[in-house]
């Protein structure tokens, strides 16, 4: 005996199937026989409840199942079923519009709550509005120094509002996705926009817990405290970045789980159990290759360390995909107004034909937007578009892969025809 039959008997083929409506509705029954290991079918028309029985017979579970099969195949559905989907779809429905509704009284009352006397100036980044820091509206030019350069060519999109969201609302953000999409990019240009400073902790190999938190040194003979980045950023209100923090060490890990609640304090240990706390504008994010969704992809980023999940329910966790054919060929022109007007998107069809060869895993290397702009820059100079390849793309990846790149590029035609014959 097969497996199926079993299987309907563990889910229970008793019951009512049906296809049609009204007069034309046509109807099965499944129940128990009376004897053992044996199940009664009834047939008729219209209502199952009322209608007259033209077929009644009792059948084995081999049989039932094979019956089963075929009246499925024939449009029959259990009632059972359909009214399950149909009270779903109308919680669905009725839980959806209630959330809308509450979604857009909390969007008024935060409109309220910034239009009512309160002095917050804000700039809006796509459609969210995001506070500007106290210290660029006083003008304090020390923490300034630590506010990022604006990139007119910056591009938001709409995956980032929620995110800008979460930074009004003081949440802790982890961007995950590729090299190069445009993670640590993202926060930089929402603080250069808002005058908010930023710090940055690399964690592949370069960050020690005592460049993080701090250390004791002996300056001019006397032993100083110096904050690692934390504690400044958390002093001082700035905006840390932790970058590649699947690459951090436990110990480091183990400092941030206290400072993820959205009042976490820093315990200094080392320097007599002294108490930080944050000051209201501090913000931490993190970005990571291979964390959570992109587990998938641990194999490209070597030493990456898999985040539990316990620690990664203290962030937001966005997943960061490269920008669309589109939004690439925009930021393109935005980037290089002198690049000729047909050749953004024709760069930005062959990003897209490489990262879904990646996707295949025909390629072994991600395609950056960072690497599309580089390579743009590089054919403005030289004005050779697969001399600029060479150091921009080729000379980064495998030969094979460079070989199939160059093959992309080619079928996009953009090399002059004396070149794609070398
Ligand atoms: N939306 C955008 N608008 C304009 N430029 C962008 C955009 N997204 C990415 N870029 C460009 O791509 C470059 C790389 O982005 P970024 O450094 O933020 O990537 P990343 O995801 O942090 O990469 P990595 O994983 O290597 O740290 C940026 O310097 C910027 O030039
Ligand atoms: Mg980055």
């Amino acid at each position: 005996m097969n497996a199926s039959p079993l299987a309907v008997h563990d889910d229970g083929p008793e019951g009512v199937y049906t296809r049609g409506a009204g007069e034309m509705r046509e109807w099965w029954r499944v129940s128990l026989s009376e004897r053992a290991n044996l199940f009664r079918i009834e047939h008729g028309h219209g209502d199952a409840a009322t209608g007259k029985v033209d077929i009644d017979t009792v059948v084995d579970l081999d049989n039932l199942d094979a019956k089963l099969l075929k009246w499925r195949r024939e449009g029959f559905a259990a009632d059972a079923g359909r009214e399950d989907e149909a009270r779903a779809a109308e919680a669905g429905s009725r839980f959806g519009a209630e959330l809308r509704l509450a979604a857009a009284s909390a969007r008024a009352a935060r409109r309220g709550a910034h239009g009512a006397g309160s002095e917050v100036r804000t700039v809006r980044i796509g459609t969210v509005d995001v506070p500007v820091a106290q210290a660029a509206l006083n003008g304090a030019p020390a923490s300034q120094a630590r506010v990022p350069r604006i990139n007119d060519a910056y591009l938001f999109t709409a995956r980032t509002d929620d995110i800008a969201m979460d930074i009004v609302e003081n949440r802790r953000v982890m961007l995950i996705g590729h090299m190069g999409s445009g993670k640590t990019s993202f926060v930089e240009q929402i603080a250069a926009r808002t005058g908010h400073g930023v710090l940055r902790a690399n964690m592949n190999g370069q960050t020690t817990i005592g460049d993080f938190v701090g250390f004791w040194t002996v300056k001019g003979g006397e032993t100083v405290w110096v904050d690692g980045v934390l504690p400044i950023a958390m002093r001082e209100g700035a905006w840390l970045i932790i970058d590649e923090l699947d690459f951090a060490e436990p110990s480091i890990l183990a400092v941030l789980t206290a400072v993820l609640e959205p009042e976490g304090r820093l315990l200094l240990k080392e320097r007599g159990n002294e108490i930080v706390t944050p000051h209201p504008e501090f913000r931490l994010f993190a970005t990571a290759n291979a964390a959570g969704a992109m587990s998938a992809y641990r194999h490209l980023y070597q030493g990456a360390n898999l985040l539990n999940e316990a620690f990664l329910d203290r962030w937001r966790v966005y997943l960061f995909d490269y920008l669309s054919k589109d939004e690439e060929a925009e930021v393109l022109r935005r980037t290089l107004p002198q690049l000729p007007p047909a050749l953004a998107p024709t760069l930005a069809a062959i990003a897209a034909d490489c990262r879904a060869a990646f996707a295949r895993e025909d390629l072994a290397s991600a395609f950056s937007t960072r690497r599309l702009i580089d390579w743009a820059e590089l054919m403005l100079r030289t004005g050779d578009a697969e001399r600029a390849a060479g150091p921009s793309i080729y000379a980064k990846v495998s030969a094979e892969d460079a070989a199939l790149i160059r093959s992309i590029i080619r079928h996009h035609a953009i090399f002059d025809a004396d070149q794609g014959a070398r």
